[in-house]
């Protein structure tokens, strides 16, 4: 598949940011509800669903391996799924676009199915590692061809039954866990993943929903979570819930921008979703949380954001598996916070949709902040609230959350911030730029 052209934008900078607010449905939680779905027994009903176009990759994927997935005319998506153990063999290659949790999930969900399948990506996924997937699979023995240096395009073929194993994960990664845990679904007795640093854990909460036997207990070790394979999933009702990840940017641009005053509805309020509310508090944001509520088992609530003067932290590290994806934007807000902010620990930033360290340093730097790199993060000299110098054209480099980051730098800046392009935005917020035009900011759209 032909890249889309690139879609130049600018951010002109508005007035205060001002009513209420909607976010698309969490991604996380979009992708597993389609893969749980597709292999429970009968027709699930998913209302929320994230129709960004990392989740469609999902959706297609699940269609090639036999799932029925439509959507009704309100938006609704209706899985027919096959169970667990029936997915069939794809007629050519499965298109994964710029998805890195389709792409390790499905790894997970298909090493325990007989059947062979090609995965391919975009030039960034197609720079991500897959070592962290491939080896525990190889160990339950799917046999995984992959391009040089563990990355796709690669072949997968997987093994029926495979072997459960006790795996102990060696980094902090909700996708490694989880696809060892589908891998589990279908191997003959008990898969157990040991994590000894707390990651999202959808895949827990909604296969216990879909009525597998997972079971989470503590240890010395951390985390130890069991699945029982050979399940039998009940189809399921799901609703999901406003993502924490697309909220971020509202939060973080009612804060900086002078006069803003945000209500967020509906989002997500998980706690190993939600270390960037924690920092951007400590940070003195003001941050409040009103009509708190479960929902599907999960906790969602409205979020209430005023702009306020933010100070320089050490985030605290232990914070970074909860923030993962937001850390481009926790920049940006440090970016106009007095003094100094230090972010360390997030190693993991250099292999998401692009080296998320290496593109914030860049554009930060080039629109005028102070900013220095480590290895695993980065230092940056906040201006105290007064716009950023701004000026500069950031290189977005096929990834969503530096687009939409930058695209709230541009908020508060003295000269306009132009973004080098805006389809990477689809992958997770299709509408985010129309929310931006309804706050009063249109894009200005430039020539390629
Ligand atoms: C995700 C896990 C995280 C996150 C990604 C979504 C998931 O990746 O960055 O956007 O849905 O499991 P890692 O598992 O690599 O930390």
């Amino acid at each position: 598949m032909l890249p889309a052209p690139p879609r130049p934008f600018r951010v002109v900078p508005g007035g205060p940011l001002t009513g209420e607010i909607t976010v698309p449905g969490d991604k996380s939680i979009s992708h597993r509800a389609v893969m749980f779905a597709g292999l429970a027994v009968g027709e699930s009903r998913i209302e929320g669903l994230l129709e960004g176009e990392d989740v469609l990759a999902t959706a297609a994927a699940m269609r090639a391996m036999g799932v029925g997935v439509e959507r009704d005319a309100d938006g609704t998506w209706r899985v027919h799924g096959v169970g667990v153990g029936g997915l069939l063999q794809p007629v050519g290659a499965l298109e994964m676009g710029n998805s890195g949790t389709s792409t390790r999930l499905l790894m997970g969900l298909v090493s325990s199915h007989p059947i062979t399948v090609t995965l391919t990506g975009d030039t960034s996924l197609s720079r991500r590692p897959m070592a962290r997937v491939i080896e525990p699979l190889a160990r339950m023995g799917a046999d995984i061809t992959a391009s040089p240096g563990e990355r796709l395009p690669l072949m997968i073929r997987g093994l029926c039954p495979a072997v459960p194993i006790r795996y102990m994960l060696p980094v902090a990664s909700a996708q490694v866990k989880s696809a060892v845990l589908l891998a589990g679904l279908n191997a003959p007795g008990i898969t157990t993943v040991v994590e000894p640093i707390a990651t999202r854990d959808h895949s827990e909460r909604m296969l216990r929903g879909f009525g597998a036997d997972v079971t989470v207990e503590d240890s010395a070790d951390g985390s130890v979570i069991c699945i029982r394979g050979e399940a039998e999933l009940r189809p399921q009702h799901i609703v999901v819930p406003g993502d924490p990840s697309s909220a971020a940017f509202w939060a973080a641009a009612a804060l900086v921008v002078p006069g803003s005053a945000l209500l967020i509805r509906n989002v997500l309020l998980n706690p190993t979703r939600a270390g960037l509310y924690t920092a951007l508090r400590m940070m003195g944001g003001d941050i409040t949380v009103e009509n708190e509520h479960a929902v599907g088992g999960e906790r969602v609530g409205d979020l209430r954001v005023r702009h306020s003067a933010l100070t320089g932290i050490e985030v605290p590290p232990e914070l970074a598996p909860s923030m993962i994806d937001e850390y481009p934007v926790l920049f940006v807000a440090a970016a106009f916070a007095q003094g100094r902010t230090i972010a360390r620990g997030a190693h993991e930033l250099r292999v998401k949709e692009s080296d998320r360290i290496a593109a914030m340093l860049m554009a930060l730097g080039d629109a005028g902040v102070s900013v220095t790199e480590h290895e695993d993060g980065l230092t940056i000299d906040g201006t105290g609230g007064e716009p950023l110098p701004g000026g500069n054209r950031v290189a977005t480099q096929l990834d969503h959350r530096i687009a939409m980051s930058m695209a709230v730098a541009g908020l508060h800046a003295a000269r306009p911030i132009a973004i080098d392009d805006a389809t990477p935005i689809a992958t997770s917020y299709p509408a985010f730029l129309d929310t931006l035009g309804r706050l009063g900011v249109p894009p200005i759209w430039l020539n390629a």
